[in-house]
């Protein structure tokens, strides 16, 4: 298979969705802030994922693009908030100056709160799937979303600020506040397209291990990567006392982790034989990723 073919078709056409669902403008600028930070760039992982998961269990990704697209718009809110100078207080995001540096603080909370109402918007409107199994989809994404999952991650994190912290607490942080994310946009998938009980059971152990490998080799990156390959600034977190993978397990600790989480991940595959192949690709990708 082509990955590479694979990986860009899909984001060409995540890209192509965002654009066209949010050509319909609101009544006011908070529109050009919500696009700005959207339209940005990025990888699309979650879309992307929700898709290569619909595919393993023997579905077609492509039918499920309001759902995957209304994920992304999660995400990006999620960033939007978290550069805020009373969240992480970073300026620079997908490679240009953080929201609030170009709209201020006060367009770059109601464009991250706008984000979240939309995604649902889209997300509902979602064809290809039953409404029961629909409803069942977003009220997930929902709980993963909110207090349960990333909102709840992103307190534990603010709160991990200068604290020593137990490896328990940090799998715990790390699985909300960035897991929670890919868990929802991996079980999504492969639910929309019927996966099988013991199926979306082995996906959602493939999920949580992704999830936590992406942000452990995240906290990597903020040490050992630079602002031109990241598209966001380098060493944020030392600069906010985080607690992270680096400074709990050591870098090359952190490293041995990532590796051993990531080989984890892709035994979870194996029941999936060859249709799950992009997902394992799109775990390979996150050894030694620099973005
Ligand atoms: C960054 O997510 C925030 C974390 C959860 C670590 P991504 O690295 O997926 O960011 P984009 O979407 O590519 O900008
Ligand atoms: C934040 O984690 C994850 C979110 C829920 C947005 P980080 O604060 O480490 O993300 P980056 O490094 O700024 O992208
Ligand atoms: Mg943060
Ligand atoms: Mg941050
Ligand atoms: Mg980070």
């Amino acid at each position: 298979m082509d990955f590479k073919k694979y990986m860009d078709d899909r984001k060409l056409l995540v890209n192509n969705f965002l654009e066209k669902r949010t050509a319909k403008k609101g009544i006011s600028r908070v529109d050009d802030a919500m696009l700005y930070s959207l339209l940005a760039g990025g990888k699309r992982l979650r879309p992307m994922l929700l898709m290569a998961a619909a595919d393993a269990v023997g579905g077609n990704g492509y039918n499920y693009l309001s759902v995957a697209c209304g994920l992304e718009m999660i995400h990006t809110y999620s960033l939007i908030h978290d550069d805020l100078p009373i969240m992480d207080n970073d300026d620079y995001r997908r490679g240009r100056l953080t929201n609030h540096k170009v709209y201020g603080e006060a367009l770059a909370l109601l464009a991250g709160d706008g984000l979240l109402t939309l995604a649902f918007e889209v997300m509902l409107e979602q064809k290809n799937v039953s409404p029961d199994l629909l409803i069942e989809t977003i009220k997930e994404v929902a709980m993963c979303a909110g207090n349960y999952g990333m909102v709840g991650g992103q307190v534990l994190d603010l709160d991990s600020e200068g604290q020593q912290i137990t490896q328990e607490e940090m799998r715990t942080l790390h699985e909300a506040k960035t897991g929670a994310l890919f868990i929802a946009a991996i079980r999504s998938g492969a639910r929309m397209a019927g996966a099988k009980p013991e199926e979306l059971l082995a996906m959602t152990h493939f999920a949580e291990l992704f999830g936590l490998a992406f942000q452990i080799t995240d906290d990597i990156m903020d040490v050992e990567s630079t602002q031109e390959e990241m598209g966001k600034a380098a060493g944020s977190d030392a600069k906010l006392k985080k607690a992270t993978y680096v400074t709990l397990y050591s870098m090359e600790g952190a490293k041995a982790l990532a590796a051993k989480t990531l080989e984890e991940a892709l035994e979870c595959l194996e029941v999936f034989g060859a249709k799950a192949e992009p997902l394992r690709e799109m775990t390979r990708m996150l050894y030694n990723r620099k973005n």
